[in-house]
């Protein structure tokens, strides 16, 4: 059944606003490198009608009713995991969800063990975090349902890269010719991973700011490699910043630290606390972004994480109807 189809079968408000849903060809949505800027686009048209949705009193559709959703989470989260449950019940969606330090993996259980599980319990759709970048994969290639990887080590977190993109266009309108500069921990960022795929083809220059030590080994190589060319390298933040119109810090990954990346972290933030100063260089009008959780005081001042030019509360609240459209667009393929 159709989004423009459901709106005849049910009334008024219960109904999504009518989407054409194009054709749609991803199973899984592992990372953003095998998708289209059409394909983007189409996720985010169906992502404004989730936002309307959302503007409802009851904020409720019966488009996946009959679906279930499990989350298994074997990393901590609280912005991904809370809000695509809130997306698969939004959506009319039963979820089961699972805390991989408190389920049979703690008894020893393999990664694809506890997944086929959840397949054996029917469930439609697995949204699975994971600290071993790649796990997703071989989850799709073992399993029959769909996977939605919600971050893999240092490898992608698509839906924060399109919750990103996301609020970029909502907020800027015509992302051509924008300087979009995220700052810090790109060695270990999964979501600096995902926002460069995503981004393509939108026009945006990205800028990835952080010490030589905190860039990954080869990525200038692999950029050019790859056709990545609206992306750039700079080290050092005053230049980067200045005339930019987002910036997005990143959060210092201690817990994937190795010693000596940084010297310490007073000089870190000397030189790559996104603070009010700093932005004096920025243009005028420049936007906050940051995908949280936050180190406040580290890579962000909490002056700047809490100014009227922060949207860092509005990307969580655009998660939410993203990671809808996505549900929406994974989930109800039985249903079309
Ligand atoms: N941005 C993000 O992935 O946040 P959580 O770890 O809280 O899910």
């Amino acid at each position: 059944m159709a989004l423009n189809e459901l709106k005849s079968v049910t009334a008024g408000q219960e109904t999504l606003p009518a989407v054409s849903i194009g054709q749609w060809r991803h199973k899984h949505v592992l990372d953003l490198d095998d998708f289209s800027r059409e394909e983007i686009n189409l996720i985010f048209e169906i992502t404004d009608a989730m936002v309307e949705v959302l503007s409802r009193d009851v904020k409720k559709v019966p488009t996946l009713r009959g679906k279930t959703i499990a989350t298994m989470f074997y990393e901590p989260s609280t912005r991904t995991r809370a809000s695509f449950e809130l997306a698969a019940k939004y959506l009319g969606a039963d979820t089961v969800s699972l805390d991989a330090a408190k389920s049979s993996v703690a008894k020893g259980e393999s990664l694809v063990d506890s997944l086929r599980t959840l397949q054996a319990l029917e469930v439609d759709a697995i949204i699975m975090r994971h600290p071993c970048s790649g796990a997703p994969y071989i989850a799709a290639q073992n399993l029959e349902i769909s996977i939605i990887n919600a971050g893999d080590g240092c490898h992608a977190h698509p839906s924060q890269g399109l919750l990103d993109l996301y609020t970029m266009k909502k907020h800027l309108k015509d992302l051509g010719g924008k300087k979009v500069v995220l700052v810090g921990d790109i060695m270990h960022s999964r979501v600096a991973r995902s926002n460069i795929w995503g981004s393509r083809g939108f026009g945006v220059k990205l800028i990835l700011c952080a010490p030589p030590t905190l860039i990954p080994h080869g990525l200038k190589q692999m950029l050019v490699e790859c056709g990545l060319d609206h992306v750039a390298i700079e080290h050092n933040l005053d230049k980067a910043i200045e005339h930019a119109d987002i910036v997005m810090p990143l959060r210092l990954q201690k817990e994937r630290q190795q010693s000596g990346l940084i010297s310490s972290i007073r000089t870190y933030i000397r030189q790559y606390q996104v603070n009010s100063e700093r932005l004096e260089r920025a243009n005028p009008g420049v936007l906050i972004m940051h995908p949280g959780p936050m180190n406040e005081g580290i890579e962000i001042s909490h002056e700047v994480a809490y100014s009227s030019r922060s949207l860092i509360e509005q990307q969580v609240t655009y998660g939410v109807a993203v990671r809808m459209a996505l549900l929406y667009l994974i989930a109800g393929g039985k249903n079309r």
